[in-house]
């Protein structure tokens, strides 16, 4: 995937780009409801993930013919986890279609009128109510008694839940004698903010973590295979919904949920009856004020069209219902006071601003730091020059607001210029390393003629905070990966002078052979922590070409670039002797260079820089004195049952992280893939594996769980 094509307009994109556009985005969205619904553990914020759907129904819009048999609109959510029994529901369980402004809200009632052919004169009515940030669950009365409670999954099959919704105060075992046979009752489960900070504490205590937010909190505990643990576990629920009902006890949606109460359930308070656009957005905003002390997460405010005749008329469009929408609040924001701005120095020598926070809870999530970018983001000047925050500054002592968007690095998007103390001073930003003390400049770009946004310090070998993010770089997970040898060691030898520069690692044990202070004597280690590091060090002296380059931290020169040279040259001494002569920008040398795919001017302009510097040529030969990095055709060549092999790892690990995996595979000379394809040699699957493990099936890929893939690498 280009990184252009994900963010190419939908009105400028080709057919052959819309389909691979949609490829993309079923696999991503598809991944993101497995890490949402299946671990919850979503990795990308709501607005994102939102974003993609939307991408993906404008696509479809655009080119009908292309819509995919897996595409997103026609499923919610993901498949049901292997580990409880699955539910078929009755009734699907459905999503809701999203408005962000007032004026969606308005389109959501013309779209509405329109469909129903109302004229202007005839009312229409819909019910406001909060949106819950939980995990929805059905819940299935036979005979009014409690038979079957499900997760929604994907929407068709969920994860049967019974005797763990039982454990649920507001979840009634039994209706009263006057309900239905067959009722089918569905609202949200959730916990309360003060049940999540006691839970958290207990957590804390007793087992070391913590959960996110009380969302993941209610979904962790609802989704216990052990039914005691989530009796333990404050959950609460609010009825909201239905499926299959033998008899629907009203003929409005307030009615029905006005019975759900008289049967005793739990519902919301706030739900309003509203009679057009101006009132719903009226009850949003009412709702929204409260926000903050309703004391549980909500994230929007949900409209549905109040005559339960009038939403069979309206019926659905694939995964939604045509009569409801939610209406999502903004990002979660949160005042606070800004204490002082440090400077971070990052491995190339960039001085990043970072505000330190008077520690404020945003959304759940305690925030006491905020990136500020760079000087000019300080200053309230954008990457591209325009005015941010409405040109105001930034400075210690300042009132701001701050906004998390799921779990993306908390901003401030806002000053409140009135709260600003008298004394509080522009910040300045300085013209020295805050550790080394060298010239700090922003460099002038060639090209652009404007000033780099990133000041960076100058003082390169010299600078102690430049050498060590280096080193940590170097041993990084996706470079070296030296397992014992993290950030805080790292730091803890640099200080000590026991590592100094990235060869010193392979003499470390060495000198600590010769030396009087023993490692085995520090704080924190031991004879077999010590003797673990030198045997996990030697394990990397064989280490894959593209890796080494990687670790060597050269600027633009990321993980794919560095796949890229290893894969042209095959071996660092060519690519270096390439780098070397691609100095004479109108010889051959520099010609193959800038002929590779993926390689363009800015990263032949930094490898050249890297390689004319003297001092990066003497640690380089320093360096090969200690490791031999092989080339691919090397590794392949090793006689590892999958070297040369394409694997693919799905469904959830449990002996090891995705990065562990993929690390892990690329050592014995496999490729790793994100997709299955008739390409793919290997799928590894771990469970909860949905869609990849069924077109390894499909395509007849041999399938290994994760024992056996230990097993065949000889590492079982
Ligand atoms: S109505 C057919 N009402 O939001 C539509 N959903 O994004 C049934 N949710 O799956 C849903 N609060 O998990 C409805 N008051 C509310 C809700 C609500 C939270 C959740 C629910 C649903 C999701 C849709």
């Amino acid at each position: 995937m280009s990184a252009s094509l994900a963010t190419k307009p939908v009105a400028a994109l080709d057919p052959e780009e819309a389909a691979l556009e949609l490829e993309r985005l079923a696999f991503e969205i598809a991944e993101h409801d497995r890490r949402y619904y299946q671990e919850d553990a979503p990795t990308v914020s709501d607005a994102e993930y939102d974003a993609l759907r939307q991408r993906n129904l404008e696509i479809e819009a655009r080119f009908p013919e292309l819509a995919r048999e897996d595409s997103p609109s026609h499923r919610v959510g993901a498949a049901p986890s292997a580990t409880f029994s699955e539910v078929v529901h009755a009734v699907p369980m459905l999503s809701l279609d999203n408005a962000f402004s007032d004026e969606d809200v308005g389109d959501f009632v013309g779209r509405v009128r329109r469909f129903l052919k109302l004229s202007d004169g005839e009312p229409v009515a819909f019910t406001a109510e909060p949106k819950i940030d939980g995990l929805s669950l059905s819940l299935r009365y036979e005979n009014r008694r409690l038979v079957t409670a499900a997760t929604r999954g994907d929407g068709t099959t969920g994860e049967n839940v019974t005797a763990n919704a039982r454990t649920i105060a507001d979840i009634p075992k039994s209706l009263p004698p006057g309900a239905p046979e067959i009722v089918e009752v569905r609202g949200e489960v959730y916990m309360s903010h003060a049940d999540f900070a006691a839970l958290n504490t207990r957590m804390e205590a007793e087992e070391g973590r913590v959960f996110a937010n009380p969302r993941n909190a209610a979904a962790g505990s609802l989704r216990q295979l052990d039914a005691a643990v989530t009796a333990s576990r404050p959950l609460k629920f609010f009825a909201y919904a239905w499926g299959q009902m033998s008899e629907v006890p009203g003929e409005t949606q307030m009615a029905v949920v006005e019975a759900f109460r008289d049967w005793g359930f739990a519902t919301n308070p706030l739900m309003r009856l509203c009679a057009g656009a101006e009132e719903m957005i009226a009850v949003y905003r009412e709702i929204e004020a409260q926000r903050a002390t309703l004391g549980y997460d909500i994230d929007g405010v949900v409209y549905k069209v109040d005559d339960l005749g009038l939403q069979r008329r309206l019926g659905f469009v694939s995964r939604s219902p045509r009569w409801a929408i939610a209406h999502k609040f903004p990002a979660e924001q949160a005042t606070t006071i800004v204490r002082d701005i440090d400077i971070q120095v990052g491995r190339t020598g960039a001085l990043t601003p970072v505000a330190k926070l008077e520690p404020v809870t945003v959304g759940g999530v305690v925030v006491s730091n905020a990136t500020l970018h760079n000087e000019d983001y300080v200053a309230g000047i954008g990457a591209d020059g325009a005015p941010i925050r409405e040109g105001k500054d930034i400075r210690v002592g300042d009132t701001v607001t701050v906004q998390r968007a799921g779990d993306v690095i908390p901003q401030i998007v806002d000053v409140d210029l009135s709260r600003r103390p008298a004394n509080a001073a522009p910040f300045e930003s300085r013209t020295t390393c805050p550790v080394c003390g060298s010239h700090a400049v922003r460099e002038v770009n060639e090209k652009t003629g404007r000033k780099d946004a990133v000041r960076r310090c100058t003082g390169g070998l010299v600078c102690p905070a430049q050498a060590v993010e280096r080193l940590k770089h170097f041993v990084s997970r996706n470079a070296l990966d030296i397992e014992g040898l993290g950030s805080k060691q790292i730091e803890a030898f640099f200080t000590d002078g026991l590592i100094r520069r990235p060869a010193d690692i392979f003499t470390l044990a060495e000198q600590d052979r010769t030396s009087l202070k023993k490692l085995k004597d520090r704080e924190g280690w031991g004879a077999k922590s010590v003797q673990n590091l030198f045997a996990a060090i030697e394990e990397r002296r064989d280490v894959a070409l593209n890796r080494f380059v990687f670790g060597l931290g050269i600027r633009h020169v990321g993980e794919t670039t560095a796949k890229v040279l290893a894969r042209h040259y095959g071996t660092m001494e060519d690519l270096r002797a390439g780098a070397l002569a691609a100095r004479d920008r109108d010889g051959e040398a520099y010609a193959e260079l800038i002929d590779i795919d993926g390689i363009g001017e800015t990263v032949a302009d930094a490898l050249i820089e890297f390689f004319a510097e003297a001092h990066n040529e003497e640690e380089l030969d320093r360096l090969l004195a200690e490791v031999r990095p092989a080339s691919m055709a090397a590794l392949e060549a090793s006689g590892s049952p999958v070297a040369g092999k394409t694997v693919v790892f799905t469904g959830s690990l449990e002996r090891m992280t995705r990065d562990e995996a993929k690390a892990m595979a690329e050592r014995f000379g496999a490729k790793v893939a994100g997709s299955v394809s008739k390409k793919t040699d290997l799928v590894v699957a771990g469970p909860g594996a949905g869609s990849k493990l069924k077109k390894a099936e499909e395509f007849g890929v041999e399938v290994i769980d994760e024992d056996a893939w230990f097993e065949l690498v000889g590492e079982g």
